[in-house]
C-alpha cells in the first residue's frame, strides 16, 4: 500500500479519477503541517509551495506532480538533490491560455471592462461618438516573449485579426515562422519598440525575473499594450504600474508578482483589465490538467517514467 497526498482543492477533480486499491489519498496540509512519514508521492496545485524542509520530512517521497505547467512554486534544485521527481502539465492547457491570452488582448483594445462597468453602474447616458474609443488590432503588431507552446498557439491567431507576428525567443522556430508568417527578433528591446501589443510567454525563472523591467517597458510605443499571462515575477510590477499610471502603457494582466495581492494603485487604474489568474480555467481543461497530474504521480509511485518529467 502506498500513501499520497493530494492538494483539497482539486478533490471535485479527484472524484473523476479511479483511485487505484494500492493507493491511499490524503489531503496535502499547509507546509508546516505536513506529518512525517512515508508519503510515495505529492500532488500539489501552483499555489502550495513545496520547499527542501518539506521534502526532508518526507522520506521517501518519489514525485512531486505539479498541477500547472509552471513549476517555480517547486524548489526543483531541492527535489534533485533528493532523487525527487517533479512532473507538470504541459500541453493539455495551451489552448486555453492561449484563448485566455487574446480574451485579454481584445479586452484592453477594447475596453471592453470599462464599457461592462459602465453598462452595470446605471449611469451610462447612451451611445456617444467618442465613448470609450480603444484601438484596432489589424495591421498592428503582436510581439511575443518567448515561443513555447503557448506563445506558438497565441501567434497562430494573429493572423485572423489581421496582425503582423514579431518574437523573441532562445529558441528560433523556423516551422512556426513558415506557418505564421512571424519574424524573429534578436533583441528582446528591438522588439519591445517594435510591438503594439507586446504578450509575455515564458516561465518564472532566475533568468527571466523582471526581465520585462523599467527600460524595456520604456522602449514601447506610447500606448502600447503589455500583455502577461505567464509569471507575475516576470515584470517589474512597481515599473510598470508607474507607466499606465502616467498613460504611457495599457496593459492586461492575468498574473501577478505577490498573488493572490493585487496592489491597489493597480485596482484603481482604468489603463489596465484584470484577471484573477484564470489562464487555464475552463472545466475540461483544468480535469485534463489534473488527470495528467495524476498519471504522473501514479507512474512515480510505482517506479515508473512520468509521461510529462520536469526533473
Ligand atoms: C498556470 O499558471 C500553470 O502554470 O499551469
Amino acid at each position: 500500500m502506498s500513501h499520497v497526498l493530494v492538494s483539497g482543492e482539486v478533490a471535485e477533480l479527484l472524484a473523476n479519477v479511479r483511485v487505484p486499491d494500492d493507493l491511499t489519498v490524503r489531503l496535502l496540509p499547509p507546509e508546516e503541517e505536513v506529518p512525517r512519514g512515508e508519503f510515495a508521492g505529492i500532488l500539489p496545485v501552483l499555489t502550495r509551495r513545496i520547499g527542501a524542509a518539506e521534502l526532508d520530512r518526507l522520506a521517501g517521497l518519489r514525485v512531486v506532480a505539479n498541477m500547472a505547467v509552471g513549476y517555480d512554486n517547486v524548489d526543483l534544485d531541492a527535489a534533485r538533490a533528493r532523487g525527487v521527481r517533479v512532473t507538470n502539465t504541459p500541453d493539455v492547457l495551451t489552448d486555453a491560455t492561449a484563448e485566455l491570452t487574446w480574451a485579454l488582448i481584445l479586452a484592453v483594445t477594447r475596453r471592453v471592462a470599462e464599457g461592462e462597468r459602465l453598462a452595470r453602474s446605471g449611469d451610462w447616458t447612451g451611445w456617444g461618438p467618442t465613448q470609450l474609443l480603444g484601438k484596432g488590432l489589424g495591421g498592428r503588431t503582436l510581439g511575443l516573449i518567448g515561443a513555447g507552446r503557448i506563445g506558438r498557439e497565441v501567434g497562430r491567431r494573429a493572423p485572423a485579426f489581421g496582425m503582423e507576428l514579431a518574437y523573441w525567443s532562445r529558441t528560433r522556430r523556423r516551422d512556426w515562422e513558415d506557418e505564421t508568417g512571424a519574424v524573429w527578433v534578436a533583441a528582446l528591446p528591438d522588439l519591445a519598440a517594435r510591438a503594439d501589443v507586446l504578450s509575455i510567454h515564458v516561465a518564472s525563472t532566475a533568468e527571466t525575473r523582471r526581465l520585462v523591467d523599467g527600460p524595456l517597458m520604456d522602449r514601447m510605443k506610447d500606448g502600447a499594450v503589455l500583455v502577461n499571462t505567464a509569471r507575475g515575477d516576470v515584470v517589474d510590477e512597481p515599473a510598470l504600474i508607474e507607466r499606465l499610471d502616467a498613460g504611457r502603457l495599457w496593459a492586461g494582466l492575468d498574473v501577478y508578482a505577490g498573488e493572490p495581492v493585487i496592489p491597489e494603485r493597480l485596482r484603481a487604474l482604468d489603463t489596465v483589465t484584470l484577471l484573477p489568474h484564470l489562464g487555464s480555467a475552463t472545466g475540461e481543461t483544468r480535469q485534463a490538467m489534473f488527470d495528467l497530474a495524476w498519471e504522473n504521480l501514479v507512474r512515480c509511485v510505482r517506479g515508473q517514467e512520468p509521461v510529462t518529467p520536469v526533473a
